[in-house]
């Protein structure tokens, strides 16, 4: 385990096997259909390499990358486009992918950005969803794990854009974020 990581939350099999049963449920969900999969980066791109490998429907691909939190533990409330989609959502069948929901502010704004852009339905996918941290009423339509309202690290979820890398979900130490 990572010097940094007080304990293991979740781990890299549990996360697997959670991805193997979202990928069968959203190919029951798509069938005969060809969703166009968001990518909210950086924290989901770990979680969407790994899920678009179980869906057994053709999809399509598209990255989008914003920002709330910066080096913080905090949101700042203000959702940052730092780049947008490549090609229109229009008509299309949305699937976003997200590690995590905390506030629920980056989805709200994604949500109603990609409904003002016509698309013919959005949905969400997240790994990790914190109910405790809510600001904003938003339910997700596929959850991997609810997890504990503390602060998490891994499989795609940094703290100062560290520990994205590391293949389970652990509780980073408290002086860590403190000093
Ligand atoms: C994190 C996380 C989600 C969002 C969830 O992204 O990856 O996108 O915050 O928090 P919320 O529900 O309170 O909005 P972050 O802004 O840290 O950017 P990153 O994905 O590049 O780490
Ligand atoms: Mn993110
Ligand atoms: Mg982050």
């Amino acid at each position: 385990m990572q010097n940094d990581i007080q304990e293991i939350l979740i781990s890299e099999e549990e996360i697997q096997q959670r991805i193997r049963e979202l990928g069968a449920q959203l190919s029951t969900e798509y069938a005969g259909r060809t969703p166009l999969v968001i990518c909210v980066l950086k924290g989901a791109f770990i979680f969407m390499a790994d899920l678009v490998k179980v869906i057994t429907v053709p999809v399509e691909m598209d990255f989008m990358a914003v920002s709330s939190y910066g080096a913080s533990t905090k949101s700042s409330g203000v959702v940052k486009i730092i780049k947008d989609l490549d090609a229109s959502v229009e008509g299309r069948d949305v699937l976003i992918v997200e590690d995590i929901i905390d506030s629920g502010l980056t989805l709200s704004y994604l949500i109603e950005m990609l409904q003002g852009r016509n698309a013919a339905s959005v949905t969400v996918v997240t790994l990790f969803d914190k109910p405790a941290g809510r600001t904003v009423s938003l339910e997700a339509a596929y959850t991997g794990f609810v997890i504990p309202d503390e602060f998490v690290v891994g499989y795609g979820l940094d703290y100062a854009e560290q520990y994205r890398n590391l293949p389970y979900v652990g509780v980073l130490k408290p002086e860590i974020y403190s000093k």
